[in-house]
Protein backbone atom coordinates (compact mmCIF):
# COMPACT_ATOMS: atom_id res chain seq x y z
CA UNK A 1 0.00 0.00 0.00
CA UNK A 2 1.21 3.32 -0.73
CA UNK A 3 1.74 6.09 2.09
CA UNK A 4 -1.15 7.82 3.09
CA UNK A 5 -1.75 11.08 4.86
CA UNK A 6 -2.72 10.95 8.45
CA UNK A 7 -6.23 12.97 7.89
CA UNK A 8 -8.38 9.89 7.56
CA UNK A 9 -6.59 7.70 9.61
CA UNK A 10 -6.70 10.13 12.60
CA UNK A 11 -10.40 10.88 11.94
CA UNK A 12 -11.51 7.26 12.21
CA UNK A 13 -9.41 6.59 15.45
CA UNK A 14 -10.98 9.51 16.97
CA UNK A 15 -14.37 7.99 15.75
CA UNK A 16 -13.61 4.34 16.82
CA UNK A 17 -12.00 5.59 20.28
CA UNK A 18 -8.35 4.63 19.76
CA UNK A 19 -5.21 6.09 18.97
CA UNK A 20 -2.63 5.45 16.07
CA UNK A 21 0.91 5.19 17.69
CA UNK A 22 3.67 7.62 16.23
CA UNK A 23 6.93 5.42 16.48
CA UNK A 24 9.95 7.39 15.82
CA UNK A 25 12.46 6.33 13.46
CA UNK A 26 16.36 5.94 14.69
CA UNK A 27 18.04 3.62 11.83
CA UNK A 28 17.28 0.72 9.88
CA UNK A 29 16.21 -1.70 12.73
CA UNK A 30 13.67 0.47 13.94
CA UNK A 31 12.27 1.00 10.85
CA UNK A 32 11.76 -2.29 10.11
CA UNK A 33 10.99 -3.29 13.04
CA UNK A 34 8.02 -0.85 13.20
CA UNK A 35 6.89 -1.90 10.09
CA UNK A 36 6.68 -5.33 10.83
CA UNK A 37 5.16 -5.24 14.00
CA UNK A 38 2.13 -2.88 12.09
CA UNK A 39 1.77 -5.55 9.84
CA UNK A 40 2.00 -8.38 12.11
CA UNK A 41 -0.81 -6.29 14.05
CA UNK A 42 -2.63 -5.14 11.60
CA UNK A 43 -2.07 -1.80 12.94
CA UNK A 44 -2.49 1.95 10.62
CA UNK A 45 1.05 3.31 12.06
CA UNK A 46 2.68 6.43 12.01
CA UNK A 47 6.63 6.64 10.93
CA UNK A 48 7.92 10.15 12.92
CA UNK A 49 11.35 11.59 11.51
CA UNK A 50 12.65 14.25 14.17
CA UNK A 51 15.14 16.79 12.38
CA UNK A 52 18.23 15.64 14.28
CA UNK A 53 18.23 11.97 12.51
CA UNK A 54 17.37 13.61 9.02
CA UNK A 55 21.68 13.81 8.52
CA UNK A 56 22.14 10.76 10.90
CA UNK A 57 20.17 8.72 8.88
CA UNK A 58 21.62 10.19 5.34
CA UNK A 59 19.21 12.57 4.29
CA UNK A 60 15.25 12.93 3.88
CA UNK A 61 15.03 11.29 0.22
CA UNK A 62 17.23 8.22 1.42
CA UNK A 63 14.79 8.10 4.72
CA UNK A 64 12.25 8.17 2.46
CA UNK A 65 13.27 5.76 -0.39
CA UNK A 66 14.24 3.27 2.21
CA UNK A 67 11.07 3.22 4.15
CA UNK A 68 9.04 3.00 0.96
CA UNK A 69 11.42 -0.14 -0.16
CA UNK A 70 10.74 -1.63 3.23
CA UNK A 71 6.84 -1.53 2.54
CA UNK A 72 7.19 -3.27 -0.82
CA UNK A 73 9.90 -5.67 0.65
CA UNK A 74 7.78 -6.68 3.50
CA UNK A 75 4.58 -6.79 1.76
CA UNK A 76 2.87 -4.36 4.10
CA UNK A 77 -0.59 -3.58 3.30
CA UNK A 78 -1.39 -1.75 6.76
CA UNK A 79 -1.88 2.03 6.04
CA UNK A 80 1.58 3.62 6.92
CA UNK A 81 1.85 7.69 7.28
CA UNK A 82 5.71 9.00 6.86
CA UNK A 83 5.62 11.93 9.49
CA UNK A 84 8.42 14.86 9.73
CA UNK A 85 8.08 15.09 13.71
CA UNK A 86 8.76 18.61 15.03
CA UNK A 87 9.51 20.33 11.91
CA UNK A 88 10.85 23.68 13.09
CA UNK A 89 11.05 25.63 9.51
CA UNK A 90 9.09 26.01 6.57
CA UNK A 91 12.26 25.03 4.53
CA UNK A 92 12.15 21.99 6.31
CA UNK A 93 8.27 20.90 6.38
CA UNK A 94 8.53 21.33 2.34
CA UNK A 95 12.08 19.64 1.71
CA UNK A 96 10.26 16.84 3.70
CA UNK A 97 7.12 16.82 1.44
CA UNK A 98 9.39 17.16 -1.39
CA UNK A 99 11.19 14.14 -0.47
CA UNK A 100 7.38 11.84 -0.35
CA UNK A 101 6.79 12.27 3.64
CA UNK A 102 2.62 12.62 3.38
CA UNK A 103 2.76 14.57 6.87
CA UNK A 104 4.29 17.27 8.84
CA UNK A 105 4.71 19.07 12.06
CA UNK A 106 5.29 22.56 12.15
CA UNK A 107 6.63 23.04 15.62
CA UNK A 108 6.34 27.20 15.95
CA UNK A 109 4.81 26.60 19.73
CA UNK A 110 8.12 28.68 20.92
CA UNK A 111 6.96 31.56 18.58
CA UNK A 112 4.14 34.14 19.56
CA UNK A 113 0.45 32.93 18.53
CA UNK A 114 0.60 35.48 15.53
CA UNK A 115 3.60 34.58 14.07
CA UNK A 116 2.95 29.94 15.02
CA UNK A 117 -0.26 30.80 13.07
CA UNK A 118 1.35 33.01 10.13
CA UNK A 119 4.06 30.01 9.90
CA UNK A 120 1.71 27.26 10.66
CA UNK A 121 -0.53 28.63 7.64
CA UNK A 122 2.16 28.83 5.29
CA UNK A 123 2.99 25.21 5.57
CA UNK A 124 -0.54 23.79 5.59
CA UNK A 125 -1.49 26.08 2.57
CA UNK A 126 1.60 23.94 0.60
CA UNK A 127 0.73 20.78 2.38
CA UNK A 128 -2.95 20.71 1.34
CA UNK A 129 -1.92 21.53 -2.21
CA UNK A 130 -0.08 18.73 -2.67
CA UNK A 131 -2.77 16.10 -0.18
CA UNK A 132 -0.41 16.29 2.83
CA UNK A 133 -1.04 16.82 6.18
CA UNK A 134 0.15 19.41 8.88
CA UNK A 135 -0.08 18.84 12.57
CA UNK A 136 0.74 22.01 14.44
CA UNK A 137 1.56 22.54 18.64
CA UNK A 138 0.76 25.16 21.16
CA UNK A 139 2.20 25.81 24.63
CA UNK A 140 5.70 24.02 25.46
CA UNK A 141 6.14 20.10 25.98
CA UNK A 142 8.96 19.68 28.67
CA UNK A 143 11.62 17.64 29.02
CA UNK A 144 14.25 16.74 25.72
CA UNK A 145 12.97 17.68 22.55
CA UNK A 146 15.25 16.42 20.15
CA UNK A 147 18.65 18.18 21.24
CA UNK A 148 17.32 20.99 23.06
CA UNK A 149 16.25 20.86 26.56
CA UNK A 150 12.82 22.26 28.24
CA UNK A 151 12.50 22.06 32.23
CA UNK A 152 9.54 20.31 33.31
CA UNK A 153 8.53 23.77 35.39
CA UNK A 154 9.08 25.67 32.35
CA UNK A 155 6.80 23.66 30.38
CA UNK A 156 3.69 25.40 29.37
CA UNK A 157 0.24 24.63 29.46
CA UNK A 158 -2.40 25.37 25.73
CA UNK A 159 -4.77 27.91 25.85
CA UNK A 160 -7.69 26.47 24.97
CA UNK A 161 -8.60 29.75 23.02
CA UNK A 162 -5.78 30.07 21.44
CA UNK A 163 -6.16 26.36 20.33
CA UNK A 164 -9.32 27.28 18.64
CA UNK A 165 -7.85 30.06 16.98
CA UNK A 166 -4.81 28.91 15.78
CA UNK A 167 -6.98 25.38 14.41
CA UNK A 168 -9.61 28.02 12.65
CA UNK A 169 -6.99 30.21 11.30
CA UNK A 170 -4.74 27.76 9.83
CA UNK A 171 -6.78 24.62 8.85
CA UNK A 172 -4.02 22.11 10.19
CA UNK A 173 -4.92 18.31 10.59
CA UNK A 174 -4.35 17.39 13.99
CA UNK A 175 -3.16 19.56 17.28
CA UNK A 176 -0.68 19.06 19.52
CA UNK A 177 -1.75 21.25 22.85
CA UNK A 178 0.87 21.11 25.49
CA UNK A 179 -1.08 19.63 28.81
CA UNK A 180 2.05 18.17 30.64
CA UNK A 181 3.59 15.62 29.10
CA UNK A 182 7.48 15.55 28.93
CA UNK A 183 9.72 13.68 25.86
CA UNK A 184 11.75 11.28 27.62
CA UNK A 185 11.51 10.14 31.04
CA UNK A 186 8.93 11.84 33.68
CA UNK A 187 10.90 13.37 37.01
CA UNK A 188 7.72 12.48 39.19
CA UNK A 189 4.53 11.49 38.44
CA UNK A 190 2.55 12.63 35.00
CA UNK A 191 -0.19 14.88 35.20
CA UNK A 192 -1.58 15.50 32.39
CA UNK A 193 -4.54 18.13 31.68
CA UNK A 194 -7.21 15.79 30.69
CA UNK A 195 -9.79 18.74 31.75
CA UNK A 196 -8.48 21.14 29.12
CA UNK A 197 -8.07 17.82 26.85
CA UNK A 198 -11.60 17.72 26.45
CA UNK A 199 -12.43 21.14 26.21
CA UNK A 200 -9.98 21.95 23.43
CA UNK A 201 -11.32 18.53 21.98
CA UNK A 202 -14.75 19.87 22.06
CA UNK A 203 -14.24 23.68 20.55
CA UNK A 204 -12.00 22.32 17.43
CA UNK A 205 -13.34 19.55 16.54
CA UNK A 206 -9.73 18.09 15.68
CA UNK A 207 -8.01 14.80 16.48
CA UNK A 208 -5.69 15.69 19.11
CA UNK A 209 -1.86 14.89 19.52
CA UNK A 210 -0.63 12.98 22.74
CA UNK A 211 3.33 13.78 22.47
CA UNK A 212 6.08 11.97 25.08
CA UNK A 213 3.92 8.74 25.17
CA UNK A 214 6.79 7.05 27.26
CA UNK A 215 6.87 6.40 30.84
CA UNK A 216 2.59 7.26 31.25
CA UNK A 217 0.11 5.13 32.88
CA UNK A 218 -2.05 2.58 31.09
CA UNK A 219 -4.59 4.36 32.72
CA UNK A 220 -3.34 8.30 31.30
CA UNK A 221 -3.70 6.63 27.90
CA UNK A 222 -7.09 5.61 28.19
CA UNK A 223 -8.62 8.65 29.05
CA UNK A 224 -6.73 10.77 26.66
CA UNK A 225 -7.92 8.51 24.10
CA UNK A 226 -11.60 9.12 25.47
CA UNK A 227 -11.12 12.46 25.06
CA UNK A 228 -10.48 12.15 21.45
CA UNK A 229 -6.57 12.14 21.73
CA UNK A 230 -6.06 10.29 18.63
CA UNK A 231 -2.52 10.18 18.16
CA UNK A 232 0.43 9.48 20.29
CA UNK A 233 4.05 10.04 20.30
CA UNK A 234 6.20 6.71 21.53
CA UNK A 235 9.94 7.51 20.70
CA UNK A 236 12.04 7.04 24.80
CA UNK A 237 10.53 3.67 25.54
CA UNK A 238 11.48 1.93 22.12
CA UNK A 239 15.14 3.59 22.59
CA UNK A 240 15.36 1.87 25.62
CA UNK A 241 14.55 -1.39 24.51
CA UNK A 242 16.88 -1.43 21.91
CA UNK A 243 19.84 -0.14 23.93
CA UNK A 244 19.15 -2.53 27.26
CA UNK A 245 19.13 -5.73 24.92
CA UNK A 246 22.20 -4.23 23.43
CA UNK A 247 24.11 -3.40 26.90
CA UNK A 248 23.21 -7.05 28.23
CA UNK A 249 24.40 -9.18 24.92
CA UNK A 250 27.87 -6.59 24.29
CA UNK A 251 28.53 -7.24 28.14
CA UNK A 252 27.70 -10.74 28.26
CA UNK A 253 29.40 -11.93 25.29
CA UNK A 254 32.59 -9.44 25.14
CA UNK A 255 34.41 -11.33 22.03
CA UNK A 256 31.30 -10.88 19.43
CA UNK A 257 31.91 -8.34 16.54
CA UNK A 258 29.23 -8.83 13.63
CA UNK A 259 26.69 -6.30 14.29
CA UNK A 260 23.75 -8.79 13.50
CA UNK A 261 24.34 -10.58 16.50
CA UNK A 262 23.64 -7.62 18.81
CA UNK A 263 21.48 -5.44 16.43
CA UNK A 264 18.97 -8.37 15.18
CA UNK A 265 18.12 -9.27 18.92
CA UNK A 266 17.57 -5.26 19.97
CA UNK A 267 15.56 -4.98 16.67
CA UNK A 268 13.35 -8.03 18.50
CA UNK A 269 12.99 -5.99 21.36
CA UNK A 270 11.93 -2.91 19.63
CA UNK A 271 9.72 -4.85 18.01
CA UNK A 272 8.45 -5.87 21.31
CA UNK A 273 8.01 -2.75 22.66
CA UNK A 274 6.18 -1.19 19.51
CA UNK A 275 3.63 -4.39 20.07
CA UNK A 276 2.91 -3.44 23.33
CA UNK A 277 2.06 0.23 22.77
CA UNK A 278 -0.02 -0.70 19.70
CA UNK A 279 -2.36 -3.16 21.95
CA UNK A 280 -2.48 -0.71 24.69
CA UNK A 281 -4.05 1.79 22.42
CA UNK A 282 -6.63 -0.25 21.17
CA UNK A 283 -4.98 0.11 17.79
CA UNK A 284 -4.42 -3.49 16.77
CA UNK A 285 -6.55 -5.30 13.76
CA UNK A 286 -7.81 -1.43 12.53
CA UNK A 287 -6.07 -1.11 9.81
P1 LIG B 1 8.96 10.07 24.17
O1 LIG B 1 10.39 9.94 23.67
O2 LIG B 1 8.89 10.63 25.53
O3 LIG B 1 8.22 8.79 24.01
O4 LIG B 1 8.26 11.15 23.22
C1 LIG B 1 8.27 10.98 21.84
C2 LIG B 1 7.67 12.16 21.15
O5 LIG B 1 6.79 12.80 21.67
C3 LIG B 1 8.15 12.47 19.79
O6 LIG B 1 7.56 13.62 19.28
Amino acid sequence: MPLVSMTAMLRKAVKEQYAVGQFNLNNLEFTQAILQTAQEEQAPVMLGLSEPYIPYMGGLNCIAAMVKELIDYYEVTVPVVLHLDHGTSFEVCVKAIHAGFTSVMIDASHYSLADNMALTRKVTEVAHALGVSVEAELGRIGGREDDTYVDEAEAMYAVTSECVMLVQSTGIDALAPALGSVHGNYKGTPRLGFERMSEIQKLTQLPLVLHGGSGLRDEDFQKAIARGTAKINVNTDNQAACTSVVRRILTEQPDIYDPRHYLGPAREAVKESVRAKIRLFGCAGKA
